[in-house]
């Protein structure tokens, strides 16, 4: 595996796949890799030639400024794992190298309509901005045939489709299940951060929302975000932030069952300062 952190070193990489005629899958990350992002370095691999991986904490999409400070970081293990699990190429930027005009002049802005406007693009205000540029830079400097997403960021996904489509990039978006741990919470690098008692009661989101499939026959939507509203909030150290009920291609919240075809529920919570996102689809 080569380990690239400048722009010439990612660029050379690639042009040689490039020239060799071999195609490129693309998993971007922010690191403290879980098998999570295993799964979709394993996709990757089994659909392309050659796989790169990027590990970046990005600063633009953080709106608060102690969730920077405090995202886990574990590059040496993370390029291990790379290593172990046949990744090609693993990029990893410095801060100046994304962002060598500086962070305090970085001016592009995307505009996501209405599937930026609710759930994470409500409640982390230029959060979706900052994923676009990142992932737009880095798409341009790693030019990959196909690039990876964990479904666990549901609405990033949507964000992601779209500023491919707006910018008329021609990368194929593939979208990739969530994986959980054997109890249901789903894999992310902010588990970690959590204490003991704190991972006890998380496992609550996940199994909460596999009981509100299970209820799709019996309740109206309104009563079913009710159920899991109220029953995450009654478990003492989960607090919801939001849950909302979303057509899964707008992400516009919907209040009856035939209004869209694909209707997932989409749950932010906080457990102590760990803020945790899941989703589970109730109609498909
Ligand atoms: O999902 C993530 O880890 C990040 O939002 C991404 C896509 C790597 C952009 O920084």
């Amino acid at each position: 595996m080569i380990v690239c952190t400048s722009r010439e070193e990612i660029s050379s990489a690639v042009e040689q796949i490039r020239k060799q005629g071999r195609s490129l899958g693309f998993i971007p990350t922010m690191g403290a890799l879980h098998q999570g992002h295993i799964s979709l370095v394993k996709k990757s691999i089994a659909d392309n030639d050659c796989t790169a991986v990027s590990v970046f904490v990005n600063p633009t999409q953080f709106n608060n400024p102690n969730d920077l400070k405090t995202y886990p970081r574990t590059v040496d293990a993370d390029i291990a794992l790379l290593e172990a699990t046949g990744a090609d190429i693993a990029f990893i930027p410095s801060v100046e190298t994304m962002y060598p005009e500086g962070l305090e002049n970085v001016t592009e802005s995307y505009d996501f309509g209405a599937i930026g406007a609710v759930m994470e693009g409500a409640a982390r205000p230029g959060h979706f901005n900052g994923v676009g540029i990142v992932v737009h830079r880095l798409f341009d400097l790693v030019k990959p045939d196909r690039a990876y997403f964990g479904m666990k960021d549901f609405q990033q996904i949507a964000i992601i489709r779209e500023m491919v489509r707006q910018r008329n990039i021609n990368i194929e978006i593939i979208p990739c299940p969530i994986v959980r741990e054997a109890d249901g919470l789903a894999l992310s690098s902010r588990n970690t951060r959590l204490n003991e008692e704190q991972r006890k009661q998380a496992v609550q989101i996940s199994q909460t929302l596999f009981k509100a499939a299970e209820l799709t026959n019996k309740y109206s939507l309104p009563e079913l975000k009710s159920f899991v509203i109220n029953t995450v909030n009654s478990v003492p150290l989960l607090d919801v932030e939001y849950f909302e009920i979303v057509d899964g291609y707008t992400m516009q919240p919907v209040n009856s069952w035939n209004e869209a075809t694909w209707i997932v529920g989409c749950i932010t919570v906080n457990v102590g300062d760990v803020r945790l996102i899941d989703n589970i689809t109730l109609k498909q």
